[in-house]
């Protein structure tokens, strides 16, 4: 099973367009040492050159053109993304699809019965779609492992997270599960597994034990500190209030990193453009290499 980072930032990417954090201004001018980011979005193939593509970010254009392998030239209008899993409704995960609307086909798209809801009411992107090539749904369950047929050599499972839906969801604020999941990737042919968790705003039991089972976790790595968007004037929420668990402090995610065992690859990922951990030479970075803590960039491969 190979896993390809097609976009490691969180929503606006980096440096983000309207944005002139240290971090965002200083990529710009080349004061700080840093590498540009895409927006959230992976793939992962059973090496049988068929891929999920996890997330369509608005930055799916870039990303496709960035992985030629996603391109096999096999027919006039062709692609190798053979399914697509949205594991929330959120902008930075779906508007990507706008985009892919030149497909031959319905595409068919794996979410949960919420998130189903939400982009055909809230935000009716499926509505949209149904006007050019249009969406061939697939549910996926919150409890169980499932198949994408068209990518052999992969099992899924879903774990629900708490956190929120998005502001345009009909049941924002009334949180349910399913609204946002995180996804185990089992290689069929070693049993080999991933975790992946783009947003994971509290450690709940069945999310630990999907983290234990995992030989590399892909996880949450949108803020350093739960009030840095307040300190920094760009917004008036905390991190755990967006769903997303801060890596330091009390409870953060680099204690729980710090609890797996040490053979688990830690990686992460869907990094805020004002994460310190973005700047090469800062001591949250060297705080993260002390620990065998990866972050994820663009074009990052792994392999299980
Ligand atoms: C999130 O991850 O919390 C959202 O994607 C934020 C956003 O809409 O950019
Ligand atoms: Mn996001
Ligand atoms: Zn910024």
């Amino acid at each position: 099973m190979r896993v390809r980072v097609l976009g490691s930032a969180a929503g606006g990417g980096f440096p983000q367009w309207n944005c002139n954090c240290r971090n965002c201004d200083g990529l710009r001018r080349g004061t700080v040492r840093a590498q540009a980011r895409t927006q959230s979005s992976i793939a992962v193939s059973g090496d049988a050159g068929a891929w999920i593509l996890f997330n369509a970010s608005p930055d799916v254009l870039r990303q496709v053109q960035d992985f030629p392998e996603l391109q096999p030239g096999r027919a006039l209008r062709d692609t190798a993304i053979a399914a697509i899993v949205l594991i929330d409704a959120q902008i930075d995960h779906t508007t990507g699809l706008y985009m892919l609307r030149e497909h031959r086909s319905r595409w068919p798209v794996w979410t949960t019965a919420q998130v189903r809801e939400d982009l055909n009411t809230g935000n009716p992107l499926f509505r949209v779609l149904g006007h050019y090539c249009g969406v061939d749904w697939h549910e996926v369950p919150l409890a169980g492992m499932f198949e994408i047929p068209a990518v052999p050599g992969v099992r899924l499972a879903a774990v629900p997270l708490t956190s929120n839906a998005p502001p345009y969801s009909p049941h924002r604020d009334r949180p349910q599960p399913g609204d946002n999941i995180g996804v185990s990737l089992i290689a069929a042919a070693t049993g080999r597994r991933l975790f992946y968790a783009p947003g994971l705003g509290v450690m709940e039991p069945e999310v630990w034990a999907a983290m234990e089972q995992a030989d590399c976790v892909l996880v949450d790595g949108t803020l350093w500190t739960d009030d840095e968007m307040i300190r920094l004037g760009a917004s008036a929420k905390t991190s755990r209030a967006m769903g997303h668990l801060p890596q330091s402090g009390e409870g953060g995610m680099l204690e729980w990193l710090a609890r797996l065992p040490s053979r688990t690859r830690k990686v992460l990922i869907h990094i805020n453009n004002t994460n310190p951990i973005l700047d090469e030479d800062s001591p949250e970075r060297a705080e993260l290499d002390a620990r065998g803590v990866e972050l994820a960039f663009d074009g990052m491969e792994i392999e299980l």
